[in-house]
């Protein structure tokens, strides 16, 4: 029946369809991740080259005043790695670049600033944290009353009894951010001279009062989040919360029998050889430790889940490679871990387990397309840190400062900004491999011509079987479904899919690498507009949608030598056309007779 319907509709509207046109498309749609594959020689590509030393100098210059920041230069340290795949079984773990500045003001701690110096990190223990609960073993979708059932009191505001372990490891659990602290019961005068009521002391939390009582013990933390105020309702949107990491550590210990400093060193710290990572305090003789107030020598007790252990850019440039490459974790769960699970207003930055996630287009700008670049921030008193994870280029960077909390923001810009523009460019320097024109002496022979422009991802200039143009006929047939799948943009192209098998033993093995068509709609614009939905971008509804014999319509199977990564050729299923050879001159010729 749907055959026959989608015969007749075919037949009924295939007349009517004006071939010829062939609109510019208006808006690149392109797909979600990797438009290239990821590159694997960034190092060694001239324009990386060039970018990492500008880089440098621009470091130099602020550092020497010759070009200004808005940070102070004198008291504050940073270092900086950035971290691409390289090729390699097992790949070299170290980053491609870095920068490291000591600060002379630094009276305390190590006396000269390297790959293994350590910094406080803050709440990219939060990152350690929900990896630990990733490679636990312990079920995310379970209720954190199963391993705490104290929570579960009728009397408790916050309704523990929904809270998942995954909802805290995200901040969906709308529970607040901290007990106790950060109040100071020094600063109640001052409140007071500002028009505050006044209180009792029996009024504050029997602990983590700064100036009034001591840290909580587990008890006391359980009892208090019975009595604490929910800030919103489980699962409504995203509330930054330091405690929800305290709870993890509390549920994991209660189901593995294993405190968090001996889970972080057997799932995290050993298996990645993490040799200046762990639960503060570190080593104070491999410490940067900045001349201003800070909080390096504290043991962070029940708060180390949530922001107190320290790290060194080596140690996290590993944790980012080992991200990239799909080790940590099952590939599958990591690539899904690798998503964001709230959003927030800012269209450009959701929040993820519980990865801090920015959106951009600004990155690239001689080829702009959308990067997102899966972050985590950390503060700890008189130090800020962020790592980024950038899978669409199997990249990412550290950055560790100790002194101007402010320090942060424009060397991570400046790094990213100057770094992944060169990035960008390896990773089209790669994918010139698989462009060219492929063809078949078969009886129909079938010709491709893909090409690398500035747009995303591989052009298919041309896909020709024995005189027909295949693209138009895709097109067409596109465009004649009973039910309606809109305008096809003209400008066809091609993205690689993460599906790839081994075929064959020895010398003659292949690798056969699934690339696709994303099918673009062609926006026009008639009606009236505010461009509520202009940005719609529908490529990913519509994969593997056609089909023709049985294959799909969108299917492109790229052949590389398994040893070299060399592209031996292209198989295009759906035209049957076999494994079609990059064409020399002679074979160019004989077949323009054809085509
Ligand atoms: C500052 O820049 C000028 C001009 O590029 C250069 O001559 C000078 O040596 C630089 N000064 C320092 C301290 O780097
Ligand atoms: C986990 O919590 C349950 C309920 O409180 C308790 O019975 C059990 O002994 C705890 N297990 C561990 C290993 O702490
Ligand atoms: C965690 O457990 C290990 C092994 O039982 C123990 O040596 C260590 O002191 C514990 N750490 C903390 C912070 O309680
Ligand atoms: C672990 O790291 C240390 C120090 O960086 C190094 O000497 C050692 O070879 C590494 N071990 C492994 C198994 O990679
Ligand atoms: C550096 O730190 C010292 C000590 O905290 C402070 O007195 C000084 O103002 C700081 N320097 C700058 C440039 O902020
Ligand atoms: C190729 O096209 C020619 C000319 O239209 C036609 O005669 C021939 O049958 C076609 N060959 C095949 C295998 O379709
Ligand atoms: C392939 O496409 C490119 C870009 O449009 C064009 O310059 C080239 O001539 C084409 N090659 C063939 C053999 O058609
Ligand atoms: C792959 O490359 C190797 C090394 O150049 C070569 O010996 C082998 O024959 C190639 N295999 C294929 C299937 O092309």
């Amino acid at each position: 029946m749907i055959a026959r319907n989608f015969a007749i509709s075919l037949i009924s509207i295939l007349p009517f369809i004006p071939l010829s046109a062939q609109k510019a498309p208006t808006s690149r749609c392109a797909v979600e991740g990797a438009l290239l594959p990821r590159p694997t020689n960034v190092c060694s590509h001239p324009a990386f080259q060039s970018a990492a030393s500008k880089l440098s100098s621009y470091f130099d210059d602020v550092l020497s005043g010759n070009l200004t920041a808005d940070f102070d230069t004198v008291n504050t340290s940073f270092a900086i790695a950035f971290v691409s795949l390289q090729p390699g079984w097992p790949r070299p773990n170290k980053p491609i670049y870095t920068y490291t500045h000591l600060s002379p003001a630094n009276e305390n701690g190590a006396k000269k600033l390297d790959g293994d110096s350590q910094f406080l990190i803050g709440s990219i223990s939060k990152l350690f944290t929900d990896i630990i609960l990733l490679k636990s073993g312990v079920d995310v979708s379970e209720k954190i009353t199963k391993f705490l059932p104290e929570l579960s009191t009728t009397e408790s505001l916050v309704r523990w009894d929904d809270v998942t372990i995954e909802d805290l490891g995200e901040h969906l659990a709308g529970m607040g951010p901290n007990y106790g602290f950060p109040e100071i019961y020094d600063l109640i005068p001052l409140y007071q001279q500002l028009g505050f009521p006044p209180v009792e002391e029996s009024d504050f939390p029997p602990c983590n009062v700064a100036g009034l009582n001591r840290a909580c013990t587990r008890q006391q933390l359980l009892d208090g989040l019975t009595k604490a105020h929910p800030v919103t309702a489980v699962g409504e949107r995203a509330v930054y919360s330091n405690l929800a990491f305290t709870l993890i550590s509390f549920a994991l210990q209660n189901a593995t029998g294993k405190n968090y400093s001996t889970l972080l060193d057997e799932l995290v710290i050993q298996p990645l050889n993490l040799t200046n990572t762990g639960a503060s305090p570190g080593d104070a003789s491999k410490a940067v430790i900045p001349p201003v107030d800070n909080g390096w020598g504290l043991d962070y007790g029940f708060s180390t889940p949530a922001g107190g252990l320290f790290s060194s850019i080596n140690d996290l440039s590993a944790l980012a490679l080992s991200i990239l490459d799909k080790r940590l974790l099952p590939p599958s769960k990591l690539r899904k871990w690798l998503k964001p699970t709230s959003s927030t207003p800012n269209l450009q930055y959701s929040v993820g387990f519980p990865w801090e996630i920015y959106r951009t287009t600004n990155l690239t700008p001689s080829y702009p397309h959308t990067i997102d670049i899966y972050a985590k921030d950390g503060g700890a008193y008189g130090y800020v840190s962020r790592i980024g994870i950038i899978d669409q280029y199997g990249v990412g960077f550290v950055v560790l400062t100790a002194g101007d909390t402010e320090a942060i923001y424009p060397i991570a810009e400046a790094t990213v900004a100057t770094l992944i523009p060169a990035v960008e460019e390896a990773a089209r320097s790669e994918a010139e491999k698989y462009t060219g024109v492929f063809g078949s002496d078969a009886e129909a022979p079938v010709t491709a011509n893909f090409t690398i422009d500035s747009g995303p991802g591989v052009k298919i200039q041309s896909l020709m079987r024995n005189g027909s143009d295949i693209l138009r006929a895709i097109a067409t047939i596109w465009e004649s479904q009973q039910v309606s799948l809109g305008p096809l943009s003209r400008d066809f192209r091609i993205y690689p899919m993460e599906i790839s098998r081994s075929q064959g033993l020895g010398n003659g093995a292949v690798v056969k690498e699934d690339w696709r068509i994303a099918m673009e709609r062609d926006t026009e614009k008639e009606l009236p507009t505010a461009v509520a939905f202009g940005k719609t971008c529908t490529t990913w509804q519509t994969f593997d949608l056609l089909y023709y014999g049985g294959q799909p319509i969108d299917r492109v199977v790229f052949w590389l030598n398994v040893t070299t990564r060399e592209v031996l050729g292209v198989e295009v299923p759906f035209l049957r056309s076999g494994m079609l050879e990059r064409m020399d001159g002679d074979m160019m010729a004989r077949m323009e007779r054809v085509n």
